[in-house]
């Protein structure tokens, strides 16, 4: 497998099309939030396995993508992810076009696993703005949207409380058509769930630069 100098395992595999399962890495963050804890991988010679998105490629390196230990890993913290997540899809306009489906198709599991109770959040869905819906309730604290809108110039997308607690929020909670924001829809275009979603009848969203 070839990949430039300083790339990451995640990139470099993904280039060279082994999928490796990821929901908040983006290419341009750097160093990456690393959040999701999806993308673990085992590395031949290290004693504990490394996420992808964090460890950069090396001349000769062995890098072993499914071993037991990996896909242990991976599916607690994918079953931890959904225990906390809005689990309604026939009903989600990210139905077949969400990250959470794709793994979980790659992963072989069930979008509703068992292993861990479900504590989902009841949080309230903010509508105000006019173009776009934001249901927290469906957050995957992936960080994309926080990234893009700081990105963007808007910036009034912020991480709020910690832990099992945390959400992406507006300055105070305030709802976002009074937080200031520019109505770029880059939040929507990088969400990879069906967190922000865009309104019926706005077309469809391009981000300037991907970079994702
Ligand atoms: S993609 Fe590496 S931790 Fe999320």
């Amino acid at each position: 497998m070839k990949a430039k100098e300083g790339t990451c395992i995640l990139w470099a595999a993904l280039d060279n099309g082994l999928y490796i399962p990821n929901l908040c890495a983006v290419r341009e963050i750097k160093p990456p939030f690393a959040s999701c804890r999806l993308c673990f991988v085992e590395i031949e010679g290290r004693n504990a396995p490394v996420t992808a998105c964090t460890e950069p490629v090396n001349d000769g390196m062995v890098v072993n993508l499914n071993t037991s230990k990996i896909k242990r890993l991976r599916n607690t913290a994918f079953e931890l992810l959904l225990s906390h997540h809005h689990l309604d899809c026939a009903h989600c306009d990210k139905n077949r076009n969400c990250e959470l489906q794709n793994i979980a198709s790659h992963l072989g599991l069930k979008l509703k696993p068992k292993r861990f109770k479900r504590i989902p959040r009841e949080l309230p869905i903010d509508s105000s703005h006019t173009l776009f819906t934001y249901d927290p309730n469906k957050c995957v604290i992936c960080g994309k949207c926080v990234w893009v809108c700081q990105k963007q110039g808007s910036g009034i997308l912020d991480f709020a409380y910690r832990g099992i607690d945390t959400v992406v929020s507006t300055f105070s909670g305030m709802p976002l058509s009074d937080a200031g924001c520019t109505s770029c829809l880059a939040c929507v275009a990088v969400c990879p769930v069906g967190a922000l979603v865009a309104k019926l009848g706005v077309g469809p969203i391009f981000l300037p630069r991907a970079g994702i």
